[in-house]
This record gives structure tokens, C-alpha cells and sequence, in this order.
């Protein structure tokens, strides 16, 4: 036995089983008990995604009013994976976990990495991706980054929590190869690559069993297969049953019950031990796991003096949120270059639309927080313009206002089931909107440049709740279609957490992008629109025109409460829509910049070696425009012939370049096994089976520029870890 060893196990060996008891379930919403005796801390989680969620009362969803708890607000997932750029996850996650410990917090219950099964997820803004690869590349480097600065990272939710409805309680039927190629790469790099020192068990039944107190998910899988040996914590009411967690290797039963000695794993369990049913040592192993993640954290042991301070609110982590923002802003739509605008020539702008003024970082469910303050687009706007120029605001639609928020806050209900948005369009309502349409089409007419900023907020876009569709709310298509019959060069700006139709695409000449990209969102999308920034963003979903081509979707299995199976399997987003060549609104991986690249030379080397293959990809990409600019080159591997089915083709690497103009650069990219295999039921592995493999480089999953067939002639495989 080790040092750390002999040092945890005195320890245990000293507590009571009060005292045990007392550290595997939380005694506030948000902590578990100390050890004052033992100098055991509690452990002080928070959420959220986008920063530190402000306090709670220790006993009730209820905030506690003070003025030192704003933060930083940082890009959600989905806006910091449209970088396509790894270092901006890191930063990401570096101010995160800076301010976490700023906070006094140990536990950032953060990242959430669920892969967007379905457009219409409720949570998608929290998440990264439809696909493994981008998530498996995106986690890694912002877990490193929350957890230098001795803070755990806790990854949610584990695993296949990708609908909101019925979310406590629906069984998600997925096969096993399914749950291996598409739900479980981002936890295993999480874990692998990340080395995450906590995981957070989701709410979801899988096949069967509640994720939190799962066999085959947290024994098999996590602590047998993989050797996971940090915290796992369960979601906030997800364990449902003393025996079911004592024998299974949840740590920390969390609960959103103020009745904390109540909680399976507090008093039922304390009498169960005492009357002999258990053992005294029963929960030893839940202990052992916590004492690790407390000396991981310096929270005991000789380094408990060393343990990083933190801090929050300061100006390089805005910097930082800056930076990322920037290179999350995706240009979709750019017909005679209308964009970028000329600010010298512009001396009226309308900004048109309730997204142009609304801040979306205190909503969205438990990624809320308290910003410092947060730039809407038409603040971006104006402090981009500056005084020579005058700018006009228009609501021109109508938001329905929101349900007036109550003391206890909507966490408190025990589902947790967020009222949906009212869509009784009543003769009020579309009076109200008329109006304001009226008022915004007189404004368009008399402004140099129109800018629509809309889209979607919080009240959509949040937890516990699904989306009914991919319909803009508030009427926003009239308005716009009426808006661009009398501005056919207005710009759009859609602003949301997750994909919407654009039924008026074909007419617009230029579209933005723009997920909840942090308190510097609004300033970034301005020095888009005015050239101070070349967008750089690519989507990291599918945006469809017709939800009916989502699978999940047509197939009924979404949104479903009670069960839900995925019929689609390992079909999911491009993995369906490019094998089917569904007609897409924009496809996955796709964006456009101001300036232009060429890819050319494509060569591709094949070394097989006894236990893996090397196979050395080259190709040249030259910036063939005027201006600076980046692009992301992602190579996607076709599979010739398989004895199983498998989609068109899948995201094996990708890298975001940087060139100047005129620029000319070789690009490398090595593939292994793991590049070609699939995971093969029968034999529990992934299994490489010799054969012919198509390489493709491209600039979005429909934009393959190079292509080269390639031929691996012996077979491999590969563990799941
Ligand atoms: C919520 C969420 C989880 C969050 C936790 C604590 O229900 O599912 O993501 O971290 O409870 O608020």
C-alpha cells in the first residue's frame, strides 16, 4: 500500500459511521457534511456550464440576494464547440474552474456533453455536439483546463440523457453498439484524456436501470471496464432506492428534497447499518473514492496548504470568453459578399428584434447565473458604430412575457418539469404583433443598413423542457419575410442555443449564426458584421429544414415520456442525413469566411504495424483571398465495405488553420485504429476489418474537396478504453 493509500485508509479507519454516512449524500442542496473532528471539509459543488450559478440558500431553492456573486459568463458548449478549436475549450474551461475556486467551490458540475440526439432536446445549448469526435476533442482540454486549478470537474450527464421529458424517470432503450460509438466516446475521453475527477450519473433510466445506481453503467462499465476510481455524484433526485445504491458504486447521492437526512443514502441507510444489515465497512469504498477526489483537490493531505486560491470577475477571463465568442460566430449566408458592412458609408442602422436588446445569461435552467454584465447585439452594435452613426431599435415581434418568477426557484419542483411555453396565439397577441411589424417594416424603410437580430432564448432553449419544433417563434418568419420584401439586403442574425428553420434562407443575402456566446456575445457579432473579425465558426450539428428528417423524430422515439428507444442506433444527425442525402438547411461541420481557401495535394501514407496502423494523411491549404482568415479542415472516413452497417461516413480528425493571406500551408493528420473500427457486439470490442477506406478532407461534412481510397490489409482491435 502506498502512502496515499495508508493515508486514506487511516482515515477511514478513524470515522464513525456517522460520520461515513454524513459524506456520501449531501446535507444542503449544494454540499455534503464536514468532518471537523478529522479535518474532512464538505464538498461544495455549483453549477453551472456557462459559470458559477449564484448561491443558494443551504436549505431552499431560494437565492440568497448579495452583490458579491456575479461572474463571468462564459460561451455555452454549443457555442464553444462552433469554434472547432480545442484551445478555446481549454480557456473555457480555465476560467471556469478559476472562478470556481474564486467561489470557494470544489465541484464545477460541468461540463454537460449529451450528444443533440434530436434538434428539439431542451438542453441542447449545454451540449457540444451530434457527433463523438467533436465531444471526445472539445472535453478533454476543458476538463484539463477547470481542474488546474483544483477544482473538479464533474461530466454529465452519464449517460444517454438526450430528451428532457420525462426526464427523472425515462427509460432509454439503446444497443449496445450504439452506446459505444456514439454515447460513450466523450465520458471515455473525459475520463482518459481529461482525467475528470468526478462524474455526474443523469436521471434517465438506460435499458432498464436508473443511470445513477446502474450496474452495467457505473460498475461494468465505469469502474470495471474503464477503472474509473474518481466521484461519481448522481443528478439532483436520481437515486431512488437505499439497496440500489449501496451496491452499486455511486459516492454521493445529491437531491434537490430539503429533508436531507431523509435521502436513501442518509438515515434509511445509517439504520440498516446499525441493525446489522450492513456492515460497517459498507460504504468504505464510497469514502476511499470521495478521500481521493479530496486529495486530488488539496483538500487534505500535505498539500492542503498549496491549494490554488482562484478568482473571479477578473479582466483576462473576460479576455479569454472574448476570444472564444469570436471564433464561435458562423457565417452562413454571404451572397455578393454583403457582408462584412463599411462602417465609414453607414449613417442609420435599424437593429430589428427582441434578440437585438434580451440577455440570455440568467435562464436556461441550472446553467443560469449572474452575470457582470452581458453585451446583447445591439449594445455590440452601437459600442462597435460608436456616435457618428445613429442606430434605431425595433422589438418587431412580440415575446409572450415570461411566467413572473417566484421566491423558490423552478428547481424546486420535484420533476422539474418546466412549464411550457403558452402558444395560445390569441387575437391580443397578433394585434400586439402586427403593430410592432408595422412599426418595424416604417423603421427598415428609413434606415442606410437593417439589421434582424432573432432567434431564441431561454424560455426555449432551457432544462426540463423539450421543444415542440424547429419554428421560429413570436411570428419572427412573417416579420422577416416582410421585412426582406422591403429590405432585400437586410442582414440576419439568429441568436439561440440550438438549430431553427429558416424558411426565408433562399431570400436572405446574408445569415449569422450566434449561439449563447457569453458576456461578450453581442460585442463579437458586431466586429463580425463590421469586418474587426473574420467569422470562423462551424456547426457542430446539422441544421435541418424539416424536422420530419430527423430520425428520432419520424421514427416517434423522441421526447417520449415512460420510454424512448433509439431505433435510429448509431444513425444519428450527419451519420443519418448524409447516408440518406437528406436536403439539409446547413450541414454539419459547415461555415463560410471572409476570405477564401484552396485545398490541393492530398497524399496518404499506410504503415501497418503488428498492434495498430499509422496512416499519415498530407494535404496543402492556401488562403486564396484578400484578408486573414481560418478555416477548419476535418477529415471524414468512409468505410468501403463492412459486415455490419455503417453510415456513409464518419468525423475522424479535424484542425482549425489560421492563414494569412496569400498563405500556403501543408496540413498532417495521423489516423490509428480507432480511425477505421466499429464496435463489434459480439466480440465486445472494436474490431478493424481489413479492407478498403475512403479518406476525405473537406470543410463540412457535405463540402469533401479531396478524397483518396485507401487499403488496410490486416485486421485490429481495439479495448474499449
Ligand atoms: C439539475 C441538472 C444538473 C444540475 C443539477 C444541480 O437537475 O440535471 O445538470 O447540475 O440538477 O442543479
Amino acid at each position: 500500500m502506498n502512502n496515499t493509500e495508508q493515508f486514506i485508509e487511516k482515515i477511514i479507519s478513524g470515522l464513525t459511521i456517522e460520520e461515513k454516512v454524513g459524506m456520501v449524500h449531501g446535507n444542503a442542496l449544494f454540499h455534503t457534511k464536514e468532518v471537523d473532528r478529522l479535518n474532512i471539509p464538505q464538498i461544495v459543488m455549483s453549477d453551472g456550464p456557462t459559470g458559477i450559478r449564484y448561491d443558494f440558500y443551504d436549505d431552499k431553492w431560494v437565492l440568497i440576494d448579495q452583490n458579491y456573486d456575479y461572474i463571468t459568463y462564459i460561451p455555452s458548449n454549443s457555442a464553444v464547440a462552433s469554434t472547432w478549436n480545442p484551445e478555446c475549450a481549454r480557456n473555457s474551461g480555465r476560467v471556469l474552474g478559476e472562478e470556481a475556486r474564486g467561489r470557494g467551490k470544489d465541484v464545477i458540475l460541468a461540463p454537460g456533453i449529451n450528444i443533440k440526439r434530436s434538434p428539439l432536446c431542451g438542453r441542447n445549448f449545454e451540449y457540444f455536439s451530434e457527433d463523438p469526435k467533436l465531444i471526445e476533442e472539445m472535453v478533454a482540454p476543458m476538463v484539463s483546463g477547470i481542474q488546474e486549478y483544483d477544482v473538479a470537474s464533474c461530466v454529465k450527464h452519464f449517460a444517454a440523457n438526450n430528451q428532457e421529458t420525462d426526464r427523472m424517470a425515462v427509460d432509454t432503450i439503446v444497443d449496445e453498439r450504439t452506446l459505444r460509438e456514439i454515447y460513450l466516446p466523450g465520458f471515455v475521453s473525459a475520463i482518459k484524456r481529461g482525467n475528470a475527477y468526478s462524474m455526474m450519473g443523469a436521471y434517465n433510466k438506460l435499458n432498464g436501470q436508473f443511470c445513477c445506481t446502474s450496474s452495467k453503467l457505473i460498475d461494468d462499465i465505469l469502474r470495471k471496464e474503464w477503472g474509473y476510481d474518481g466521484a461519481v455524484i448522481s443528478d439532483w433526485g436520481g437515486v431512488h432506492d437505499t439497496d440500489e445504491a449501496v451496491n452499486t458504486s455511486l459516492d454521493i447521492e445529491m437531491d434537490i428534497q430539503y429533508e436531507f437526512d431523509e435521502h436513501y443514502l442518509a438515515n434509511p441507510l445509517l439504520a440498516k447499518i446499525k441493525s446489522g444489515e450492513y456492515p460497517e465497512d459498507i460504504i468504505d469504498n464510497k469514502v476511499r473514492n470521495i478521500l481521493n477526489m479530496m486529495l486530488r483537490l488539496k483538500m487534505i493531505g500535505e498539500d492542503a496548504d498549496n491549494r490554488l486560491a482562484g478568482t473571479y470577475n477578473n479582466i483576462e477571463h473576460r479576455e479569454m470568453v472574448k476570444g472564444v465568442a469570436e471564433e464561435s460566430i458562423v457565417l452562413l449566408k454571404n451572397e455578393d459578399n454583403r457582408l462584412p458592412l463599411n462602417k465609414a458609408k453607414i449613417k442609420t442602422v435599424a437593429v430589428i428584434g427582441e434578440n437585438g436588446k434580451k440577455v440570455h445569461s440568467n435562464g436556461g435552467g441550472s446553467a443560469e447565473i449572474k452575470a457582470l454584465y452581458e453585451i446583447c447585439p445591439l449594445m455590440g452594435i452601437m459600442k462597435e458604430l460608436g456616435g457618428n452613426t445613429k442606430v434605431y431599435y425595433a422589438d418587431g415581434y412580440y415575446v409572450t412575457e415570461e411566467a413572473e418568477k417566484t421566491e423558490e426557484n423552478w428547481q424546486a419542483q420535484s420533476a422539474m418539469k418546466q412549464e411550457k411555453e403558452e402558444n395560445d396565439i390569441n387575437s391580443e397577441i397578433l394585434k400586439k404583433r402586427a403593430g410592432l411589424r408595422e412599426e418595424a417594416i416604417k423603421l427598415a424603410k428609413m434606415c442606410d443598413e437593417v439589421i434582424f437580430v432573432g432567434g431564441l432564448n431561454h424560455t426555449i432553449d432551457c432544462e426540463g423542457k423539450d421543444k415542440d419544433e424547429l419554428t421560429l417563434p413570436y411570428g419572427q418568419d412573417e416579420l422577416i419575410e416582410a421585412l426582406l420584401k422591403v429590405r432585400p439586403d437586410m442582414i440576419i442574425v439568429m441568436h439561440a442555443g440550438s438549430p431553427v428553420a429558416m424558411t426565408w434562407a433562399d431570400k436572405a443575402k446574408a445569415i449569422l449564426w450566434a449561439y449563447y456566446a457569453g458576456m461578450e456575445g453581442g460585442t463579437s457579432i458586431a466586429e463580425v458584421l463590421f469586418g474587426k473579425i473574420n467569422p470562423s465558426g462551424h456547426l457542430p450539428e446539422t441544421f435541418l429544414k424539416d424536422i420530419n428528417d430527423c430520425k428520432p423524430i419520424s421514427d416517434g422515439q423522441f421526447g417520449l415520456e415512460g420510454s424512448v428507444e433509439y431505433t435510429e442506433g448509431i444513425m444519428v444527425g450527419y451519420r443519418q442525413y448524409d447516408s440518406d442525402n437528406t436536403d439539409v438547411l446547413y450541414p454539419f461541420g459547415y461555415g463560410l469566411s471572409y476570405t477564401t481557401f484552396d485545398y490541393s495535394n492530398l497524399e496518404i501514407q499506410v504503415v501497418e504495424n503488428e498492434e495498430d496502423v499509422d496512416v499519415n494523411v498530407t494535404f496543402d491549404i492556401e488562403n486564396t483571398g484578400s484578408i486573414a482568415g481560418a478555416t477548419v479542415a476535418q477529415l471524414y472516413v468512409r468505410d468501403v465495405k463492412a459486415s455490419v452497417n455503417r453510415p456513409y461516413h464518419e468525423l475522424k480528425d479535424f484542425s482549425k488553420e489560421y492563414l494569412e493571406a496569400g498563405e500556403k500551408r501543408k496540413v498532417t493528420m495521423t489516423l490509428n485504429k480507432e480511425a477505421f473500427d466499429f464496435y463489434s457486439v459480439e466480440e465486445g470490442k472494436f474490431v478493424l476489418e481489413a479492407g478498403a477506406f475512403v479518406i476525405e478532407i473537406g470543410q463540412s461534412s457535405r463540402d469533401i474537396l479531396l478524397e483518396k481510397e485507401i487499403h488496410i490489409s490486416k485486421n485490429y482491435i481495439r479495448d474499449t478504453f
